[in-house]
């Protein structure tokens, strides 16, 4: 029922879109050793800290703009292939530096790969600059400042990923400043793996229009009120959470009580082959877990498009794309 459905996704993290195969490529190229993250065609981590060594490790394998290139022209073909129409990608320049290339080179190889798939599939694509919260504020106040330059085109948001128990939100707001004057869209994970009170502080120290998971947000009924007031959209991942433990199990995920709540949210695949999942995945999950209908699993995908980091002509196709 799921596969007709048109879809969007806003939360991708591109270094975790690399499927096993394709680093096993990546580490046949260069003569690495996947051993100590890959196994057979799996990733292999128990919690989240062993998940970023594997993230990080898979990452270090994309050097070269060829490289970034293949990665988002795969990834976005993949999707296309799913039936998705638009998505946006977390892109790390600390990612691309840690493996030598210069951030130029690494959003022109993106750019590249985005350029090949809208051709050969139509899908619209636009990247997110993100700060890895766990490098600390310098290092995300000098990715918000490169983001602020504009480097490309197709770049228009700003947020952070990392992990969310390191150091207090406040720390990292005058990086979202410097974002937000220069008119970047601003979304920053929050409720993945710590709970209300990191929304709550996410909210008052950087204004989103988006958070990134924000779901733990429904361990308090007041904060799910005001999200759903002030309209902030929630780039819900819940395979994501299932694979990192977040929730035991699909009934136990709050995706449809917030939604009751009038919360606007989205479905998103975060770091696919480290999850077991894939965009269409996550549209059948929900949909077998609370009984979705085509137009209910629509809804979600208009309301990416409706959030999404993207000019309002694009934006109006797209839509249009829906009815
Ligand atoms: N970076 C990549 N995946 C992430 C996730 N699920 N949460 C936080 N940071 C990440
Ligand atoms: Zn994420």
């Amino acid at each position: 029922m799921t596969q007709h459905v048109k879809k969007a996704e806003l939360h991708c993290h591109i270094e975790g879109a690399a499927s096993p195969a394709l680093v096993r490529q990546q580490a046949q190229k260069y003569g690495a050793d996947v051993s100590g993250f890959i196994k057979g065609d799996s990733y292999v981590w128990s919690d989240f800290t062993e998940f970023l060594v594997a993230y990080d490790g898979a990452a270090t394998l994309f050097r070269s703009e060829e490289d970034y290139a293949l990665l988002a022209r795969t990834y976005l073909e993949g999707i296309a292939a799913q039936n998705a129409i638009y998505a946006e990608i977390f892109v790390s320049p600390d990612h691309a530096v840690a493996a030598g290339l210069s951030p130029g080179a690494y959003f022109d190889g993106l750019a590249d790969g985005i350029a090949q798939a809208k051709l050969s599939s139509g899908i619209e694509c636009r990247m997110i600059i993100v700060g890895v919260r766990h490098l600390g504020a310098e290092k995300v106040e000098a990715a918000a400042r490169l983001a602020s330059m504009r480097p490309h085109p197709l770049i228009t948001g700003f947020g952070m990923a990392g992990e969310e128990r390191f150091g207090k939100v406040a720390d990292f707001a005058r990086a979202f400043d410097i974002a937000r004057d220069a008119g970047l869209g601003i979304t920053i994970h929050a409720g993945e793996l710590a709970g209300a009170e990191s929304v709550r502080d996410a909210l008052n120290h950087v204004r989103p229009s988006r958070l990134g998971h924000g779901v733990r947000a429904a361990e308090d009924e007041a904060l799910v009120r005001r999200i759903a007031e002030q309209g902030v959209v929630l780039e819900a991942c819940p395979g994501s959470n299932l694979a990192l433990k977040v929730y035991p199990d699909i009934s136990s995920h709050p995706f449809d009580h917030l939604r009751r709540a009038g919360v606007k949210l989205t479905l998103n695949s975060d770091d696919p082959p480290h999850f077991g999942s894939s965009i269409g995945h996550e549209y059948q999950l929900v949909a077998d877990a609370w009984g979705y209908d085509a137009a209910d699993l629509t809804g979600f995908t208009r309301t990416a498009i409706q959030a999404a980091f993207i000019d309002e002509p694009t934006r109006a196709i797209l839509l249009g794309q829906l009815d």
